[in-house]
């Protein structure tokens, strides 16, 4: 029987319901190509379903969602909810309730994008941050003492666990093995100033670096990170980081790699439900107007398929995204495109169906 899968679908806020149509509408393509079923159910969460209802995530959505295979998310953020409820209350809760403590940004530039950085192409950028993503600063472990008077303190603390850092830095070592590239994993740390989280990390980092004699291993602080991606991108080929830096890091390399209308993410639980999402955000100010570029939310629908072990449909999507980059879009900014949203999605479909 043919193989079926039940997607969990968020389109969220602001864009994400435009670019999320138009990733699905390449996911039905390569099923029918492939030969198996996506079975989706939508859910009303986000910005806009907590101004009208009140509601953010209950306990019966979260169940719900977790018996699907996968989740497939457009954007949540809305401009009138102050910041820190949505964030917390729906991207970071569910990454937390189910487990999903890898994330995972492929930063890769195409063929056909502009890059900001000067004399560096398509050979030059391409790698993979492998963030952690339960723990750290985001853990919320902390508090504020005398809050409102000069006397106030507020305390943030990274919790960093033998358990969470080894579990995340195997995922990086087998990631760099399949990927099968450089097979080079960089820790990207502060060694020198926060002197005890990141000895855990290094430590945890060497141990298990001994399984895995066929991966070049390297270390570079988090700073100067940020330098070299710049200066030398292609030194890089996968990353390993706890979850702050990672979430730093991967902006910038979103950036380098085109920028968010490219980027695509992947909150994993090997064991569980994974989710996936462009990682752009709800950009309220181009909302409804069918000029955002669904390149992002494409790609995040490859690394569904791709986790979902649907390799052969995960790079029928990536080919698909690669032709239209290269051979048909002006730029990959919303509105300069040169074609709408939908269109977009339309190109990639087409060349699936009838490349493939
Ligand atoms: C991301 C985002 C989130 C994060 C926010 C929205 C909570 O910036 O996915 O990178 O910090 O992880
Ligand atoms: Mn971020």
């Amino acid at each position: 029987m043919a193989k079926q899968y039940d997607i969990a679908v968020v389109p969220g806020d602001g864009t994400g319901p435009e670019v999320v149509a138009e990733g699905i509408k390449v996911l039905n393509r390569v099923a029918d190509k492939c030969g198996f079923t996506l079975n989706y159910t939508e859910y009303a969460i986000g910005g806009e379903h907590y101004k009208r209802t009140g509601e953010i995530l209950t306990d019966e959505t979260l169940n719900a969602l977790g018996k699907a295979d996968a989740i497939y998310l457009g954007a949540i953020g809305h401009p009138k909810v102050k910041p820190g409820i949505l964030e917390k209350g729906i991207l970071l809760k569910m990454r937390f309730h189910y487990d999903q403590y890898v994330n995972l940004r492929p930063v890769r530039l195409y063929e056909g994008v502009d890059t900001p950085v000067k004399d560096k192409g398509p050979k030059d950028i391409d790698f993979a941050v492998v963030r952690e993503n339960t723990e750290g600063l985001y853990a919320g472990a902390g508090g504020i003492l005398k809050f409102g008077t000069p006397d106030e303190v507020a305390v943030q603390e990274s919790i960093n666990t033998r358990k969470g850092v080894e579990r995340c830095i195997r995922f990086a070592f087998e990631y760099c093995r399949k990927r099968n590239r450089r097979k080079k994993l960089t820790l990207c740390g502060k060694t020198n100033v926060l002197t005890y989280a990141f000895d855990l990390w290094e430590r945890t980092f060497n141990e298990v670096a001994k399984e895995y004699p066929d991966i070049e291993t390297d270390y570079a602080h988090v700073d100067a990170i940020c330098m070299w991606m710049v200066k030398n991108p292609e030194w890089f080929d996968v990353i390993v980081t706890d979850n702050m830096f990672g979430d730093i890091i991967t902006d910038l390399a979103a950036m380098i790699q085109g920028g968010m209308g490219i980027a695509a993410g992947a909150n994993i639980n090997p064991e569980g439900v994974s989710m996936f999402e462009p990682i752009g955000g709800s950009a309220p100010k181009y909302t409804g107007k069918g000029i955002i570029n669904p390149v992002a939310a494409v790609s995040a629908a490859q690394l569904m398929l791709d986790t979902l072990g649907e390799e052969r449909g995960a790079s029928m999507v990536e080919g698909g995204v690669m032709k239209v980059l290269r051979e048909d879009l002006q730029d990959v900014g919303a509105g300069k495109m040169g074609f709408t949203t939908s269109e977009v999605g339309d190109l990639i479909a087409e060349y699936i169906e009838k490349h493939y």
